[in-house]
């Protein structure tokens, strides 16, 4: 009966005959109105029934404790850096052109010496199984059906041999490494051991946790232990290679985080792999990564956990690419979560995007199934507004497609 309804009410309201009538606007706003108070958002019980990637951020809400959920969905401090990576995407505007045939369309590219069918990866992001028990194996297995680039994180809750056999090889290694070579060479070797073809080094979250407001509180109410629910991988990591090196984990762990471009140079010569610096926002540590060998820059900041800068990494990115000026590709992540959004960041010069909580959110509610539902509806609003906007290919998404407020209105 309700269904009926609201067909009855869409049907009405997309009348050309309710159109053309006298009391036309104001029997449609009544109309909006009735249809609007049904519109709400549904607790979808099957990944397929998403309509949105926020679908499955509700659906993820309600199935995880609360200790895991604060983990997932927080941001730092007052949280200004978190909603303004949401909205500083509404201050770029698209500029649509008509009566271009798509119907070839196409999302591939070439990244770092591989051929990827879309410009969406999975962003690296610790203690998977703190959202379901298969964890990131869950989202190995989602990305090789997808054909997507995981990036493992150092804080995996699952060990780095059993994802990669997994996603079948070609797993990207996200490093946190204290300031000590011989721990970053010998995380170095295990993942090129394990046959990974890239790293991406992690240059943000200085804070170590200390920001981190909102789970502080909530520990303070409550204090879950972790490795009652899931394993704390990192934390073996972290010890078991302190302890194969004889080094007292105490110290370092006090050097966490105390990173240069010194050292930078260091991890540059001490790996063949290609190298990615994840965390930059500006156009001078832009061209510092160029200067100091890396290969990548993912402009990033780490989904507003990082410092609560109030600075959007979609504002940040045309400062990186002027400064960087086409000699290494840029990547972007921190609050995608719409074909549009997707299409903004290509159109304002990056040439690949990283997803983090969405495909989380896909993971808690429905395992390596919500993963794949995610990713295919992200790529598929990509496409969509890629035939909207005539841009058949990633090559056709240029600046002009795309207006900023600093570009005024000529
Ligand atoms: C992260 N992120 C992250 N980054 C990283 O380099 N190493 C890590 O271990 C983690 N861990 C992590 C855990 C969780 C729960 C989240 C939400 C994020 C940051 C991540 O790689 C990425 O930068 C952001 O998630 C992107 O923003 P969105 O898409 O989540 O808004």
């Amino acid at each position: 009966m309700r269904v009926e309804r609201r067909e009855l009410l869409r049907f009405l309201l997309g009348s050309p005959l309710l159109l053309s009538s006298g009391a036309a606007s104001f029997v449609q706003m009544l109309l909006a109105r009735l249809a609007g108070a049904e519109e709400t958002r549904e607790l979808i019980s099957a990944a397929d029934r998403a309509i949105d990637v926020f679908d499955f951020e509700a659906a993820a809400r309600a199935k995880l404790s609360n200790p895991h959920w604060t983990f997932l969905s927080m941001g730092v401090q007052h949280e200004v850096t978190l909603r303004r990576n949401r909205s500083a995407f509404d201050e770029v505007t698209l500029r649509p052109r008509r009566l271009v045939d798509t119907r070839e369309l196409g999302t591939s590219l070439e990244l770092l010496g591989q051929k990827l069918p879309s410009p969406i990866l999975l962003a690296p992001c610790g203690s998977q199984r703190a959202f379901h028990p298969e964890g990131e194996r869950a989202v190995a297995r989602a990305a090789r059906r997808r054909d997507c680039v995981q990036i493992l994180s150092t804080g995996s809750s699952t060990p780095l041999g059993e994802v990669v056999e997994a996603r079948g090889g070609g797993v990207w290694f996200q490093l946190y490494t204290p300031r000590l070579m011989p721990f970053t060479r010998l995380m170095l070797k295990r993942a090129e051991d394990a046959g990974c073809p890239v790293v991406v080094l992690t240059v943000d979250q200085f804070g170590v946790g200390q920001n981190r407001d909102r789970l502080r509180r909530f520990r303070r109410r409550e204090n879950p232990q972790c490795q009652a629910c899931h394993d704390s991988l990192v934390e073996d990591v972290f010890f078991g290679v302190t302890s194969t090196l004889g080094v007292d984990p105490m110290e370092a762990l006090s050097d966490l985080m105390t990173l240069d471009w010194g050292f930078v140079d260091r991890i540059r010569d001490a790996t063949d792999r290609k190298l990615v610096v994840k965390g930059i926002l500006t156009g001078e540590d832009a061209a510092l990564c160029v200067e100091h060998g890396a290969d990548g820059i993912v402009v990033s900041n780490h989904g507003g956990r990082a410092e609560d800068s109030g600075l959007s990494s979609i504002e940040a990115l045309p400062e990186v690419v002027a400064s960087v000026g086409g000699r290494i590709p840029i990547l972007i992540d921190s609050g995608f979560r719409r074909g549009t959004d997707f299409f903004k960041a290509l159109a304002l010069g990056a040439d690949a995007v990283l997803v983090g909580r969405p495909y989380l959110w896909g993971l808690a509610s429905f395992g390596q199934e919500g993963v794949e539902a995610v990713l295919e509806l992200l790529e598929r609003e990509l496409r969509e507004i890629m035939v909207e906007m005539g841009t058949p290919s990633l090559e056709a998404i240029t600046r002009d497609r795309v207006r900023l407020p600093a570009d005024g209105t000529a």
